[in-house]
């Protein structure tokens, strides 16, 4: 039983996103509302090779609990060993696994979304890593399948139930698909209605309406919000405001988004290994670019963030977008 999931909660959850849900980006969407967060995947081999900006990769607060970690590989002993040493070092609230990346170098190592081809061993990694930590859940998040011709959640949904897992993620999408085209909302429904674990539903959410749809007619068990959080984390609290009044909120306004983004940037160059790494922030222009990507005039500011190399430069530019734009949201 996971306790975040009940008849009277239906969890929000933050997706894992490589590069991007780090510590300080998955706080900024707690304080706006997210209920449950999951670090973005680690290597079980690297984790057991003792990396220490792996660990960096999985640090979390105790405010963002319920806090799950994420490891994908392809040998049970390893994962196991990884989701023990895990628990024994930062006690997270559960262990997820990835059976849903389509990286090529994933698939290349036979790991994520590869093992969808292969329940047998999908089963006996998860049953591993359910015996490796009996002291917390393990979940697991999939995709609906390899390509269209082999869609199998159901299959590896009963699998996953079988050998212990407390929950399953399906992302609606196959492996062959990417990131492109709609999620397939009929799969994750029939996996729903077909299994007893919870199932959390994820694929192209991005609004209150779309959560609603999701709750009242299927019988996921709480929802996870990818993309759509990487360039408004402001969807969680829009998302609970507008479920309980029925319209949204006001949104923040250009000053409220761009004092986020500098907060933001500067707790990102706190860290510990970024600041031993990186002399600059022009290594953080992807992130900073999801955060500016709905604001009036964002093709202009990825343009001049081109030219930005310190966090003052960074203050300059949010100065002059505000004074362009004033009071507007
Ligand atoms: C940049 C990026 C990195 C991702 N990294 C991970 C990851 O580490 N683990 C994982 O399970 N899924 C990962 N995903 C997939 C997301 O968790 C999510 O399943 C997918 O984006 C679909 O949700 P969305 O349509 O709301 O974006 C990643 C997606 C993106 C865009």
């Amino acid at each position: 039983m996971l306790s975040w999931i009940s008849e009277t909660q239906f969890p929000l959850y933050l997706a894992p996103m490589a590069r991007f849900t780090d510590t300080v980006f998955r706080q900024l969407c707690k304080e706006q509302g997210a209920d449950v967060m999951v670090t973005e995947f680690v290597q079980a081999d690297a984790i057991i090779r003792g990396d220490d900006r792996l660990w960096e990769t999985v640090d979390f607060t105790e405010t963002q609990r319920p806090m799950g970690v994420q490891i994908f590989g392809s040998n049970p002993e390893s994962m196991a060993e990884a989701a023990k040493l895990i628990y024994h070092k930062i006690q997270p609230d559960f262990i997820d696994i990835n059976f849903g990346c389509p990286a090529d170098r994933v698939i290349c190592m036979d790991a994520g979304s590869s093992l969808l081809r292969n329940p047998q061993k999908l089963a006996l990694i998860t049953q591993k890593v359910v015996n490796a930590v009996p002291e917390i859940p393990v979940t697991v998040k999939i995709r609906i399948g390899w390509d269209d011709r082999s869609i199998n959640a159901t299959e590896i949904g009963h699998i996953a139930e079988e050998v212990g897992a407390q929950a399953l993620t399906i992302h609606g999408r196959t492996k062959v698909q990417g990131y492109r085209g709609d999620a397939n909302w009929e799969v994750i429904a029939e996996v729903a209605e077909s299994i007893k674990i919870p199932v959390i539903g994820n694929g192209s959410i991005t609004s209150a309406s779309d959560v609603l749809q999701i709750k009242n007619n299927t019988k996921c068990a709480g929802i996870m919000i990818g993309r759509a959080a990487l360039g408004y984390p402001w969807i969680f609290r829009d998302i609970k405001y507008t479920l309980k009044h029925g319209t949204p909120p006001n949104p923040p306004s250009i000053k409220e988004r761009w004092e986020t983004i500098i907060e933001f940037s500067e707790n990102i160059m706190a860290r510990k290994y970024q600041k031993e790494r990186h002399k600059d922030i022009k290594w953080m222009r992807p992130k900073i670019i999801a955060l500016t990507k709905e604001m009036k005039g964002s093709r202009k500011i990825r343009t001049e963030l081109g030219k930005v190399d310190q966090i003052q430069d960074l203050k300059e530019l949010a100065e002059l977008h505000i004074a362009h734009y004033g009071n507007d949201s």
